[in-house]
């Protein structure tokens, strides 16, 4: 059984995310979504409503499963008898960070395996900060999220 975790902040998920897990859901027996708690980053949406929010998202990809996260990546992957970590890269300004987190997971846990899934064209510059923005700013964010992301960004912000 070759388990995989895809981790995130999933603040909230976009289409973009879901495209990273479907393709992942394709090359793995078991995916598990994994939302960090990331208190420093102050999310918008707590942890308990992106975990429900990925659910609903990704309810047909069976072999999808979400579990959130509070520590250090390489130990949770560890509880969780995941042998590799995807990610999604977008454009080149990814790479930096993400080559820094890699390095430093493979020296924390070397038997710990780093993919990373190149975005499509049309998810490229999506990210879950320009999404909260424009959804702020009343703008339509429809065709970069889930439906069921779209639904809670709009009571969100009808709220504040
Ligand atoms: O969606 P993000 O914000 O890019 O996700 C970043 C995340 C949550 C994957 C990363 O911050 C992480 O792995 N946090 C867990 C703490 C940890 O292991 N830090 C050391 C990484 S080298």
């Amino acid at each position: 059984m070759k388990r995989a975790l895809i981790p995130g902040t999933f603040d909230p998920i976009t289409s973009g995310h879901f495209d990273v897990i479907a393709r992942a859901s394709q090359l793995f027996d078991e995916i598990i979504v994994a939302p960090a708690a990331s208190i420093k980053k102050s999310p918008l949406f707590t942890l308990e409503q992106r975990v429900a929010l990925i659910e609903e998202a990704t309810r047909d990809l069976p072999c999808v499963k979400v579990a959130s996260f509070d520590g250090l990546l390489v130990d949770f992957a560890k509880e969780m008898g995941a042998t590799a970590v995807v990610k999604g890269l977008r454009a080149i300004t990814d790479f930096e960070y993400e080559f820094q987190m890699t390095a430093m997971n493979y020296q924390l846990s070397p038997e710990l395996e780093t993919v990373f899934i190149m975005s499509p064209p049309q998810y490229m510059y999506l990210s879950s900060s320009i999404v909260r923005e424009i959804a702020q700013m009343g703008g339509n964010v429809e065709q970069f999220v889930p439906a069921c992301v779209n639904r809670a960004l709009k009571e969100k912000y009808a709220t504040k």
